[in-house]
């Protein structure tokens, strides 16, 4: 069988989405939605990983929710209408990730079950994946992402015959790129050796208890498209690589291209927008603004001369006149005063007013 570049549909798996994390380095976005609601290229960002799964042919899909677990059936109802069938299973109390796991057991319906974290974009083939797993008969297989700088992760050493040899913490100088991409292939018996009722760390306690009982760990190495969104820097990147269709998807709405501007959104003739922006339903860009490689939520405002870089706007939020944002996060409907400056890392909270120059970091940016 081949087992890469494979197209062929996945058959007899089920999806399992974790989204039942606090989100908290997304803060304050995520105190008005869970991660994997926020708006992103025009879509709140579990369409894009639901388009993925849609495509690969598996229409079974567990959601694992808890944090703000009412919004997701809300948006995604029966999943119908996005050509899947969603089933939502909530935790009264967080579970951590392989508690979230072992808590869907008994809405299987096969016998393996592809498990994703609900903050990953990728390009991973999972129909090769899935066939991976079964060619080796392991008990999981991990995709393992090859990243150019792996001392910032833990790492995953494989064997020549592709199984996994340890888990690695993050070390200067790790001994291989791959890393734990957040996605896996679970036997269905595997995951009901997970103790049930508790929080269990599928990464800190479940992998490693695998590898203890010397059961079959296996790796799927790929190196394609892969990011996880769970900080503003790689939110704004995985938006923007989206609408400009570095990062796959079927879920965005309308083709490719420098910018995204949604129904009832305006962009002066003499602003400018660019870098795979998105313009959000009814927010507004005034003449002689700058947007780029930024993402303003619905009815957000950036005022006439105003530069905003890497930044995402929240829902109403406004920028005065001739402010500069660079790398910020501004909550929803709060107020960025004309001339403010704000660098690399500022928050600023829902409903805050920051007044008018209120802030400057330097004078010559
Ligand atoms: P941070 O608080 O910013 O670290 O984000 P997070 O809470 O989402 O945690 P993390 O990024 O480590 O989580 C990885 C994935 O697992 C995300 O898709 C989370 O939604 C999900 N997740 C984390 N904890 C839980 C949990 O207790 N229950 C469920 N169902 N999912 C979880």
């Amino acid at each position: 069988m081949e087992r890469s570049g494979s197209t062929a549909p996945v058959a007899g798996a089920d999806a399992v989405i974790l989204v039942g994390g606090r989100g908290t380095r997304l803060r304050p976005l995520t105190l008005s939605a869970p991660k994997p609601m926020l708006p992103t290229a025009g879509v709140p960002f579990l369409a894009h990983v639901l388009s993925r799964i849609r495509a690969a042919g598996i229409t079974h899909v567990v959601l694992g929710t808890s944090y703000r677990a009412e919004v997701f059936e809300e948006h995604f109802g029966d999943g119908s209408a996005f050509g899947l069938d969603i089933s939502y299973v909530v935790e009264d109390e967080p579970l951590d990730t392989g508690g979230a796991i072992r808590n869907v057991a008994d809405r299987l319906r096969h016998d393996d079950a592809v498990v994703f974290n609900g903050d990953i974009l990728s390009g991973a083939d999972l129909g090769a994946l899935v066939a991976t797993h079964r060619d080796a008969g392991a008990d999981v297989t991990l995709h393992l992402q090859r990243v150019a700088d792996p001392s910032r992760f833990g790492s995953v050493p494989t064997g020549p015959d592709g199984r996994v040899t340890a888990f690695l913490e993050k070390t200067p100088d790790p001994p291989t790129d791959q890393i734990n991409a957040g996605c896996y292939v679970f036997r269905r018996s595997v995951i009901e050796q997970i103790p049930p009722g508790r929080r269990v760390s599928v990464e800190r306690e479940t992998f490693p208890g695998l590898l203890e009982r010397g059961q079959h760990v296996h790796g799927y190495v790929d190196d394609s498209y892969w990011l996880d969104v769970g900080t503003p820097e790689a939110f704004v990147r995985g938006s923007a690589d989206l609408v400009t269709g570095r990062a796959p998807t079927a879920a965005l709405p309308g083709p490719p291209g420098e910018r995204l501007v949604l129904d009832g959104a305006t962009v002066a003739d003499a602003a400018e927008v660019t870098g795979g922006s998105t313009v959000g339903a009814g927010a507004r860009v005034a003449a002689g603004a700058r947007v780029a490689g930024s993402v303003l939520f619905d009815g957000a405002v950036v005022a006439e001369g105003a530069v905003v870089e890497r930044s995402v706007l929240g829902a109403g939020a406004r920028v005065g006149k001739d402010a500069v944002l660079r790398g910020v996060v501004v909550g929803d409907h709060a107020t960025v005063g004309a001339g403010c400056e704000l660098l690399d890392g500022a928050r600023v909270w829902p409903d805050v007013t920051l007044p008018e120059s209120a802030i400057r970091f330097s004078s010559d940016a």
